[in-house]
């Protein structure tokens, strides 16, 4: 089914059948559009963006690419084609057929998983809007775009749920999505990823590396849901998040290219003289990456966690690919490792299952996150340095959960605050480093033009060439 564009929201859910429906979400739509200009991209009003918009959910027409004026991008809802007679995997109500409408008794819980997701969406919009303004180039201009918009989206898909299934108190929510504000000291977003700043574009490209594939794993356990709506949404959300984490892996691999390039050529190692050549010194993308890796970690929750193992008993949140794991889908009697401080170190300790549910999909996520890891190692290891990136350890720099109180190191070693504060500048990023990664951003937007301490990607978008016009300024 194609989506009808001259339709005041774009859908594939046959709102025009629904008009209540309708009209509740078009009173939201200016709300969302007024959000939209006073938080979203900063001073785009005029500009026309080589974007991607879904025009149709198959796999021919939902990457449906042309240029669009940023404040008329079509944010539509869109859910994949239901399955027929799609049953429950997992929980308690295994094998009962999926609920096309919210059961009564996990109304609050699924309200609350709807939100905290949706209230990521617009967050990262907040945490990204003044990224355009120190563009390395014309084509990562364009990439954050089309994830602003994206994740504009995003909320509008979560807003959909909370509409069409909520009644009075899912329009409560919603307006309250759009009055939230990332960082804000009074208002602030749910999580706490989401309240930290995205000032520059090394941020950005971890942030999306790393964040944004937090929403990967989030969205792959929301996909199992037994609510078939969210299932749905989920589903095609996660194709548009594919594009999110590709912009972290190669955006961080091309800054990783561009430095050891520049080491090579003028046969450079140290940190100070290879910032004098203006790239990043590898020491310093080692220290955004914990940062980015250890405030996600956080976003999955406390190692035990009697919220997980409701959500997942009431069939609401599975685990990452449920239906492909060979087990009995009810985790009642199964038991899951998870890590415990025990006379100053950390050691392994049994588990149940249901309880473990967030470690579970932590450890799923760190094994994904791995994949980037190696292939940046890969080409530092090419241009013949010995220096390797690493996931820090998981129990590094975390808030939440077991270590929240503790202080351990990248290693995993457990320490007093005091060694753990000396060693914190060769850990996390320092004023003195993002003072200088800030020095390094400036606005290159001649088409083909690259900043000089990020390499150009290997291909441009939809096959465009590398140097196209992909942002036109009005
Ligand atoms: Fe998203
Ligand atoms: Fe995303």
């Amino acid at each position: 089914m194609n989506i009808d564009y001259s339709e005041l929201i774009p859908n594939n859910v046959d709102l025009a059948s629904n008009r209540t429906l309708q009209r509740a979400l078009e009173q939201w739509q200016p709300n969302f559009l007024g959000w939209w200009n006073e938080m979203g991209p900063v001073g785009t009003q005029a500009h026309q963006v080589y974007l991607r918009t879904a025009v149709s959910v198959d796999p021919k027409g939902w990457a449906h690419y042309d240029y669009v004026r940023m404040p008329e991008y079509r944010w539509g809802i869109f859910l994949q084609p239901a399955q027929a007679d799609r049953k429950i995997a997992f929980g308690a109500h295994k094998g009962e057929p999926a609920w096309q409408s919210v059961p009564g008794e996990y109304r609050s819980t699924l309200r609350r998983i709807i939100v905290t997701q949706g209230d990521t969406e617009p967050a990262s919009v907040e945490q990204q809007r003044h990224l355009g303004q120190t563009c390395p180039s014309l084509y990562d201009l364009r990439n954050v775009f089309q994830v602003n918009c994206e994740e504009g989206r995003h909320l509008w898909a979560m807003v959909y749920l909370l509409h069409a299934y909520f009644g009075r108190d899912g329009r409560e929510e919603a307006e309250a999505l759009l009055q939230r504000r990332s960082g804000d000291a009074d208002n602030p977003r749910i999580l706490g990823a989401f309240n930290e700043r995205t000032p520059d574009w090394l941020s950005f490209f971890m942030f999306t590396y790393f964040t944004d594939r937090d929403g990967k794993f989030q969205l792959q356990a929301l996909s199992e849901s037994g609510f078939d709506p969210l299932s749905r949404t989920t589903q095609f959300m996660l194709k548009e998040e594919a594009h999110h984490m590709f912009i972290g892996q190669s955006g961080v691999g091309r800054v990783v290219q561009r430095t050891v390039d520049v080491m090579r050529e003028h046969g450079v190692e140290e940190p100070d003289k290879v910032r004098a050549l203006g790239v990043i010194d590898l020491p310093t993308i080692q220290r955004y990456l914990n940062f980015h890796f250890s405030v996600t970690m956080d976003l999955f929750g406390a190692e035990a966690s009697s919220n997980a193992a409701l959500f997942y008993t009431s069939g609401l949140k599975g685990r990452f690919n449920e239906e492909q794991l060979d087990d009995d889908h009810r985790l009642e009697s199964t038991g899951y490792t998870v890590l415990e401080i025990e006379n100053g170190r950390l050691v392994q300790k049994p588990a149940p299952a249901l309880n473990a549910l967030n470690e579970r999909l932590r450890d799923d996520y760190i094994a994904d996150s791995q994949i980037g890891v190696a292939a940046w190692n890969k080409s530092i290891e090419k241009a013949g340095f010995g220096f390797r990136l690493a996931l820090p350890h998981k129990a590094f720099n975390r808030r939440i959960g077991t270590f929240g109180g503790s202080w351990i190191g990248v290693d995993g070693s457990v320490m007093s605050e005091a060694e753990w504060k000396r060693r914190e500048p060769e850990w996390l990023p320092t004023a003195a480093d993002r003072k200088y990664i800030a020095s390094l951003m400036g606005r290159v937007v001649e088409p083909g033009k690259f900043a000089n301490w990020v390499a150009p990607p290997s291909r441009g978008i939809n096959n465009l060439p590398i140097e196209a016009e992909y942002v036109r300024f009005g």
